[in-house]
């Protein structure tokens, strides 16, 4: 198993490119099944939770292939499986996309229940409700989830009762080929929906309500073919910001969507960050000056990125003062306060909150990473911290960082990528 050894203390210095959005990206794939038309996705980041939707979708008989320039040429025309396996499912959560494409165009779909991340037990019964409020049949047959529709899915008016990204997606998928007109209400704002509502409308899809909690849905009857591109990770422009702002450095990041990360630019202001925007680029400068401590609440868009919690919790970690970090939307995502104290932070633990006491120094320490976001968030402390770090279990930052230390390398990181 790969691990991270990091020697940090030094601030990090220059321009990082930032790749496509893998949560953009993944429903985009999932949706390409949609169609028997030939499809061409640009910028879709090289990741492991990516290599594992494309296996998913050669494991229903898709055909994805890779051009000269990098981009993904995707056809689902002669799908020979409705069944998404345990195998791949268990790996990423994000599989359970599938089942609104597979259910809308061929009215049968199963899917392994998912696995993913370590951050409580994330069910998935606001995705199945919206189905069957569709006219689908759902039932539990040897741990998959198989749902089946007598003539086509239905167009129909849901609330969601909570509010769901991977939810309002794969409704939305269904019902863009679904019969009539589909309303769904509370639905998700995250910037990665409307880029996928985008590339359905690329597709001929008929939607409209983007960027609302509402979205109304007319069926059509096929989708074509077309080319898109996907967006900028706002997740990954985010992390390297708070790395250069918890390393007392200055980070421009290029091809970064400044729209998409509204409350975290403004928390890394209220840190002190000096925070520039010139069209696709943004520079954090920490002014070689330790960060002020933030408090960070998360909510769903436009609120604070639950995704962006673990980073500013380690920027807190070397800040001035005192504060507290609440997760709203994931119970069990705190893990990784554990394993910051193993470096010398004064962090607590309060119910769905941290307290972090920031210090004027935390010191290397072995860690291990138990989610995406959190490793992130450790190998950020790792960079800020004196001495050395090494970050156990980084198969998770790979699922969702691409070349991860390629990039800080380029900006004066000391990480090296091991293997026991
Ligand atoms: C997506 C993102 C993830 C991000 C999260 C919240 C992808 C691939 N992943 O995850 O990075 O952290 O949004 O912004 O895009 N819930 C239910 N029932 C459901 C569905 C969800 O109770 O049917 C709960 C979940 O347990 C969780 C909350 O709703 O507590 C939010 O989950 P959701 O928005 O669905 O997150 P994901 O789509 O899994």
């Amino acid at each position: 198993m790969d691990y991270f050894v990091i020697r940090g203390g030094q601030p990090l210095q220059g321009r990082v490119p930032i790749s496509g959005a893998k949560n953009a990206a993944l429903p985009i794939l999932a949706a390409s099944l949609l169609t028997p038309s030939e499809l061409r996705l640009n910028n879709v980041p090289h990741l492991n939770d990516i290599t594992t939707m494309i296996e998913l979708l050669g494991a229903l008989g898709g055909e994805v292939a890779v051009d000269e320039s990098g981009s993904l040429c995707i056809s689902a025309l002669d799908l020979n499986s409705r069944r998404a396996p345990y195998e791949l499912v268990k790996t990423m959560r994000a599989s359970i996309l599938v089942m609104g494409p597979l259910l809308a165009r061929f009215g049968r779909a199963e899917v392994s229940f998912p696995g993913g991340c370590a951050i409580g037990s994330r069910p998935v019964d606001l995705h199945l409700k919206g189905f069957e409020a569709m006219g689908a049949q759902i039932d539990v047959r040897d741990g998959y989830i198989v749902a089946t529709t007598e003539g086509g899915l239905r167009g129909c008016d849901f609330t969601f009762e909570m509010v769901t990204v991977g939810g309002t997606e794969n409704l939305l998928m269904a019902a863009v080929l679904a019969d009539g007109e589909t309303i769904l209400r509370n639905v998700a704002r995250e910037p990665e929906i409307t880029d996928l509502v985008r590339f359905l409308r690329a597709m001929g899809a008929d939607i409209s309500g983007d960027d609302t909690d509402t979205l109304v849905i007319r069926g059509v009857g096929s989708l074509n073919s077309c080319e898109y591109t996907v967006m900028p990770d706002r997740i990954e422009a985010g992390t390297y910001l708070v790395a250069a702002a918890a390393t007392g450095g200055c980070i421009t990041v290029e091809g970064a969507d400044a729209e998409h990360l509204g409350l975290v630019l403004d928390k890394l202001r209220d840190a002190g960050v000096d925070v520039q925007v010139d069209g696709d680029a943004i520079t954090a400068d920490m002014l070689g000056k330790r960060p002020l401590s933030v408090d960070v609440i998360t909510a769903p868009y436009p609120g604070f990125p639950t995704d962006m919690q673990a980073q500013f919790t380690a920027l807190n970690l070397v800040a001035d003062g005192v504060a507290r970090i609440t997760e709203t939307i994931f119970e069990n995502r705190l893990i990784h306060a554990q394993e910051m104290s193993r470096m010398g932070a004064n962090i607590t633990v309060d119910g769905h909150s941290v307290i972090i006491r920031g210090q004027e120094e935390i010191s290397g320490a072995p860690v291990m990473a138990s989610d995406l976001r959190a490793s992130a968030s450790l190998v950020i402390a790792g960079l800020a911290a004196k001495g050395e770090t090494r970050v156990d279990r980084i198969y998770h930052i790979d699922r969702g960082y691409e070349r991860i230390e390629e990039k800080l390398q380029s900006v004066g990181a000391d990480i090296v990528r091991k293997m026991r």
